[in-house]
C-alpha cells in the first residue's frame, strides 16, 4: 500500500429484480412511484456518492409456471427514469443497466448520449448480456441468443455505439458514457478488460474479492490498459446499529424477513427442481431427491441453473448441514441465501469497507439497501463522515461528470 489512501467509490443500487427488499418493514416504500427514486438518489448525492444505479429485468421472472412473488410488476423503465432524475439532482452519476442481447445499438447509443446531454455528463451504462431465456418472448426477434454468441453481440453493439458517440457533432459532455460490465464468466471478464471502465461483481468478500481483483486487473495489459482503467465494484449489503452486537442481532432479524416461508420453498425448489409446495418451511428438508438436469422449474434463474449436474450432491450436503445444526427448511435457506456484506457499528462498517479498498479487493461498492427508499440514510449520516475523516472518501465532488467522479480518463473509447 502506498502512502496515499486509495479513494473509495460508492454507488446506490435501487433494489430491483432482487431478494433483498424487506417488504414487511413499515418503512418499506414503493418501487414504482417517482418519489422513492428521488429520495434514494438525493440521499446518495447528499453523501457524495459516485452514482445511482438501476438494474434491468425485461420480463417478469417465473417459477413453477407462476410469476415469482418477489418481482415488481410495472417497474419504471431505467432511461426514462434517469432522465427525470437528472432534473432533480446535480452531480451524482446516473447508471442504467441495459442488455445488448435485446436492445439495438442505435437506440441505445442515442438514448445514452441524450441522457449524457440532459445530465451534463453524468450518464453511465452497465452493459449486460442477460441470462434469462424467457425475456426473448417480449421482443420482436423472440429469440434468446445462444450463450456463445452473446458477448460477440455485446462487442458489436458497444463497437457501433462507440463509433456513433465519437463521430457525432456535437458530441455529449462525456462523449463516451461510463461503461460498466456485469458478467462473471471468463468471456465476461475479458470483455470488461477490453472495453469497460468498471466491472460490477458479486465477489465482495475480502479474500474472494482480492482474487477477483487480481484476475481482472491482470487482464488489462493485453489491451494496452493500466490497472486504474478498470474499476472493480462489488455489490454489497449492510446492516448498521449503535453497537456491533446490536447490528448482529438486527442482521439476523433482517435475514429472516428477507426469506419468508414461501420464499424459502422457492429457493429450495431452485435446487430440487421439483414442486415442493406441500412441504412445511418450518419442517425438515424433503426426503425425496432432486430431479437432475437443466432447471425446468425456474428456467430463467441463474441460481437454479448453477446447480445443474450436482443437484443430488448439493442436496446431500444441505441435508447434512440441516441435520447437524437442527435447521428447518427456512432456517437453512436463511443461512444459504441471505448473508449481509457489512454488519456492525458505523465505525466497524467504515473500517471494513476501507480495508477492502486499501487491501486491493475492490475500488468501492455498489450498496444495496434492504429498505427502500430510506435504507441509505444511516449510511449517509453515520458511515460516510467516518470515511471522509480518514481521507478515503471525498467531502465534495471535484468534477462535474461521472467520469471525473470515478477518476477515469475522458474521451476516446477503449
Ligand atoms: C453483479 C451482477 C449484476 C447483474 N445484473 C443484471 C441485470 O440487472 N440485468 C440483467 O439482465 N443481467 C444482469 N446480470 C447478468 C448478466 O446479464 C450477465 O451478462 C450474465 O450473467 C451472463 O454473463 P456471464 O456468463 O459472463 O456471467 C448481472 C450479473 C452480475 C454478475
Amino acid at each position: 500500500m502506498s502512502g496515499v489512501r486509495r479513494q473509495i467509490h460508492l454507488a446506490a443500487h435501487f433494489p430491483g429484480v432482487n431478494n433483498t427488499t424487506v417488504w414487511s418493514d413499515p418503512a418499506s416504500g414503493s418501487h414504482i412511484e417517482f418519489d422513492s427514486f428521488v429520495r434514494l438518489a438525493q440521499t446518495a448525492e447528499r453523501a457524495k456518492f459516485d452514482f445511482f444505479f438501476l438494474a434491468e429485468g425485461l420480463s417478469m421472472r417465473e417459477h413453477a409456471g407462476r410469476l415469482h412473488d418477489l418481482d415488481v410488476a410495472g417497474r419504471p423503465e431505467s432511461l426514462t427514469l434517469l432522465a427525470a432524475l437528472a432534473a432533480v439532482t446535480e452531480r451524482i452519476g446516473l447508471m442504467a443497466t441495459l442488455t445488448t442481447t435485446y436492445h439495438e445499438a442505435y437506440e441505445t447509443a442515442l438514448q445514452l448520449a441524450t441522457l449524457d446531454h440532459l445530465s451534463d455528463g453524468r450518464a453511465g451504462w452497465n452493459l449486460v448480456t442477460s441470462s434469462d431465456a424467457l425475456t426473448g418472448g417480449n421482443f420482436r426477434r423472440g429469440a434468446y441468443l445462444p450463450y456463445a454468441d452473446r458477448y460477440a453481440r455485446g462487442g458489436d453493439v458497444l463497437g457501433a455505439a462507440d463509433a456513433m458517440w465519437s463521430s457525432w457533432q456535437p458530441h455529449s459532455p462525456q462523449t463516451r458514457p461510463v461503461i460498466l460490465q456485469a458478467g462473471d464468466s471468463d468471456a465476461g471478464r475479458e470483455f470488461a478488460a477490453a472495453h469497460a471502465d468498471g466491472i460490477f461483481t458479486r465477489h465482495g468478500e475480502l479474500a474472494a474479492g482480492q482474487a477477483f481483483f487480481a484476475d481482472v486487473k491482470g487482464r488489462l495489459a493485453r489491451y494496452g490498459r493500466e490497472p486504474d482503467d478498470l474499476l472493480v465494484l462489488p455489490g454489497a449489503t449492510f446492516v448498521l446499529a449503535d453497537s456491533d452486537a446490536e447490528a448482529q442481532e438486527l442482521a439476523a432479524i433482517v435475514r429472516r424477513q428477507q426469506v419468508s416461508g414461501p420464499t424459502a420453498i422457492v429457493f429450495l425448489e431452485q435446487l430440487w427442481n421439483r414442486d415442493l409446495s406441500a412441504y412445511d418451511p418450518d419442517g425438515p428438508l424433503p426426503d425425496v431427491d432432486p430431479i437432475e438436469g437443466e432447471s425446468t422449474i425456474a428456467p430463467g434463474s441463474i441460481q437454479a441453473r448453477s446447480f445443474t449436474g450436482r443437484r443430488r450432491q448439493v442436496a446431500d450436503a444441505w441435508r447434512e448441514r440441516a441435520a447437524a445444526d437442527g435447521l428447518s427448511i427456512r432456517d437453512l435457506m436463511v443461512e444459504m441465501a441471505s448473508r449481509q456484506s457489512f454488519v456492525g457499528s458505523p465505525q466497524t462498517v467504515a473500517d471494513a469497507i476501507d480495508a477492502h479498498v486499501q487491501g486491493d479487493a475492490c475500488e468501492g461498492f455498489i450498496l444495496i439497501p434492504h429498505v427502500t427508499p430510506g435504507g441509505l440514510d444511516a449510511f449517509a449520516d453515520r458511515v460516510v463522515p467516518l470515511l471522509q475523516e480518514r481521507g478515503s472518501f471525498r467531502r465534495d465532488y471535484a468534477g462535474t461528470t461521472l467520469r471525473e467522479h470515478l477518476g477515469l480518463r475522458t474521451g476516446a473509447p477503449a
